[in-house]
C-alpha cells in the first residue's frame, strides 16, 4: 500500500494511466462539464467540506474535480471493498485529493477510511449505499449539528435512509438523488443493463445468445439487464415477488416464475433485487452443471455465498473474478465474489450514464447549500425542474434538439372549455 499525508491507495505509480482515464471520461461527460463550467464562476461550494463514500471510478474522478472546481474541500473513500479503480484513486491522491482507497479492500480498511471521511467533518456527504450516514449517526452524533445535509445514489441506500426517517433516526436532511427521473432511467435502467452483461461477459467470457438467463427482480435493474439479455439473443426468464413488476415482465414477453422453477433452467442467473438471499442453497440445489451466479444489486448479500461454500465440496479461482465451486459434482460459477458484478468485474456504469447521475449528485449539492436550514431531517427528492434540466443538459451533450410548445398549445393544455 502506497500512504501519503492526504492519501492511502494501492500503487501511486498508476497516477498516470488513472490520468489518461480521466481524460477519457471527461470527454464523454459533456452534462457534468457544463455544470462544472458554471461552478467555476459561481463557487458555490466555497470553503465547505463535502465527504464521499462512492465507487472510485474515473467518473467518480470527474464529480470529484466538479465540486473542487465548485470552491469544495474533499475527501473520499469507497462504497464497496472490490469496486476501486486503483489507478484514478492513484491520480486523485496524487491531484492531492484526500483519498483512502483500494480494490479488494479488507473489511477493517473499509471502516477505517469511512472514518477518516468522517474525522475530515464533511458538511455534506454524499453516499451510495447509505455506509457514511449510517456510520455517522452510529459513532459520531456530535458531528450531526455541522452537517448541511446529503445525497444517496442508490436503491439500497434510500431503502435503509427512508427506514431511518421511519424510526425518526434520521437526523440531517438527505436527497435521493437515486429517485432522479433521469437517475432511474439512464443509470438503473440503461447503465446496469448494459453494464452487468458487460461485469459477466468479462469474468465468464460466455456467450449469451441461446443461453436462459434468469433475471431476479424486475425493477429498473432488472428490466434493463433483461431487455440487453434479450438483445443478444438470451431466452430470459424474470422470478418477482411484486405482482405489478411480474404482470410488466409476462407483457414485456418474458417467462415469469418462482425461483424454485426456475433454478433448474438457466444457464446465468443474476440477482438485482437489493434483497437478501434471493438465490439460497435450495436454488443452487437444484442447477445445473456451469451455471454462472451473479449479483448487481447493492450488497453482496442477494446471493448466499456463505451457503454456497459450505455446501461445495471444493473451490478455486479459475480467472480474475470468476470462482468454481464443486456442489454434487457439478460446478457451479460465481462472478465477482457476489459483489456487485458491473464494478467487481467490470468498470461500472460508461461514462456517459454517470454524466447524468453524477449532473444529479452535483446540483443536489448545489440544492443542500442554497437550502441550508430550510429542510427537515427528512429523504427529500429534488424539484422536477432541476431534475427536468439534467434531461436538458444531457440532450445538449449529445446534440439533440426537441420542439416547444407553441403559445396556442400552452392556452390549450391550461384551458378545458375546448372539447370535440
Ligand atoms: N449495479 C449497479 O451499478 C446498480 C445501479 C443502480 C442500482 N443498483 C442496485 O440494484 C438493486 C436494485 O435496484 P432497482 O433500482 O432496480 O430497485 P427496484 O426496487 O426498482 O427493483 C427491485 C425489484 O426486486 C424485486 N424483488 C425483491 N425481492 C425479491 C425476491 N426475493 N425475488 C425476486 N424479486 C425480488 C422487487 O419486487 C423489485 O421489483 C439495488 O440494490 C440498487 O441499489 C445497482
Amino acid at each position: 500500500m502506497d500512504k501519503g499525508d492526504n492519501y492511502e491507495v494501492k500503487d501511486i505509480s498508476l497516477a498516470k494511466q488513472g490520468q489518461m482515464n480521466l481524460e477519457i471520461a471527461e470527454s464523454n461527460m459533456g452534462a457534468l462539464m457544463k455544470v462544472r463550467e458554471r461552478f467555476a464562476k459561481e463557487l458555490p461550494f466555497k470553503g465547505i467540506r463535502i465527504g464521499l463514500a462512492l465507487h472510485v471510478t474515473k467518473e467518480t474522478g470527474i464529480l470529484v474535480r466538479t465540486l473542487i472546481t465548485g470552491g469544495a474541500e474533499v475527501a473520499i473513500t469507497g462504497c464497496n471493498p472490490l469496486s476501486t479503480q486503483d489507478d484514478i484513486a492513484a491520480s486523485l491522491a496524487e491531484e492531492g485529493v484526500n483519498i483512502w482507497a483500494y480494490k479488494g479492500e479488507t473489511n477493517d480498511d473499509y471502516y477505517r477510511y469511512l472514518k477518516n471521511v468522517i474525522e475530515f467533518r464533511p458538511e455534506i456527504t454524499i453516499d451510495d449505499g447509505c455506509d457514511l450516514v449510517s456510520e455517522i449517526h452510529k459513532n459520531y452524533e456530535d458531528l450531526i449539528p455541522e452537517i448541511i445535509g446529503g445525497c444517496e445514489e442508490t436503491t439500497t441506500g434510500i431503502i435503509r435512509l427512508r427506514a431511518m426517517e421511519k424510526d425518526n433516526a434520521l437526523k440531517y436532511p438527505i436527497i435521493a438523488v437515486n429517485d432522479n427521473k433521469t437517475k432511474h432511467l439512464v443509470d438503473n435502467y440503461y447503465g446496469t443493463g448494459q453494464s452487468t452483461v458487460d461485469g459477466i461477459i468479462r469474468a465468464t467470457n460466455i456467450l449469451f445468445s441461446g443461453k436462459t438467463v434468469v433475471v431476479i427482480g424486475y425493477g429498473d435493474c432488472g428490466k434493463g439487464f433483461a431487455l440487453r439479455s434479450k438483445g443478444l439473443g438470451a431466452n430470459v426468464i424474470v422470478t418477482e415477488v411484486d405482482n405489478f413488476c411480474a404482470l410488466q415482465a409476462a407483457y414485456d414477453g418474458f417467462r415469469v416464475m418462482k425461483m424454485e422453477d426456475a433454478a433448474a433452467l438457466g444457464d446465468i442467473f443474476c440477482t438485482l433485487t437489493g434483497n437478501k438471499h434471493v438465490i439460497r442453497t435450495e436454488h443452487i440445489n437444484k442447477m445445473k452443471d456451469g451455471a454462472i451466479l451473479a449479483n448487481s444489486g447493492h450488497f453482496d448479500i442477494e446471493i448466499d455465498v456463505k451457503g454456497l461454500r459450505e455446501m461445495s465440496s471444493s473451490e478455486r479461482r479459475v480467472r480474475p473474478f470468476l470462482d468454481e465451486y464443486i456442489v454434487n459434482g457439478k460446478k457451479i460459477f460465481l462472478c465477482g465474489e457476489g459483489r456487485l458484478v458491473n464494478l467487481a468485474a467490470a468498470e461500472g456504469h460508461p461514462s456517459e450514464v454517470m454524466s447524468t447521475s453524477f449532473c444529479g449528485q452535483s446540483l443536489a449539492c448545489e440544492y443542500l447549500v442554497k437550502n441550508r436550514g430550510n429542510m427537515k431531517n427528512e429523504v427529500i427528492l429534488l424539484p422536477e425542474e432541476i431534475d427536468d434540466n439534467i434531461s436538458g443538459l444531457q440532450l445538449d451533450a449529445m446534440k439533440i434538439c426537441i420542439d416547444e410548445l407553441t403559445p396556442e398549445q400552452i392556452e390549450y393544455l391550461n384551458s378545458w372549455q375546448e372539447g370535440t
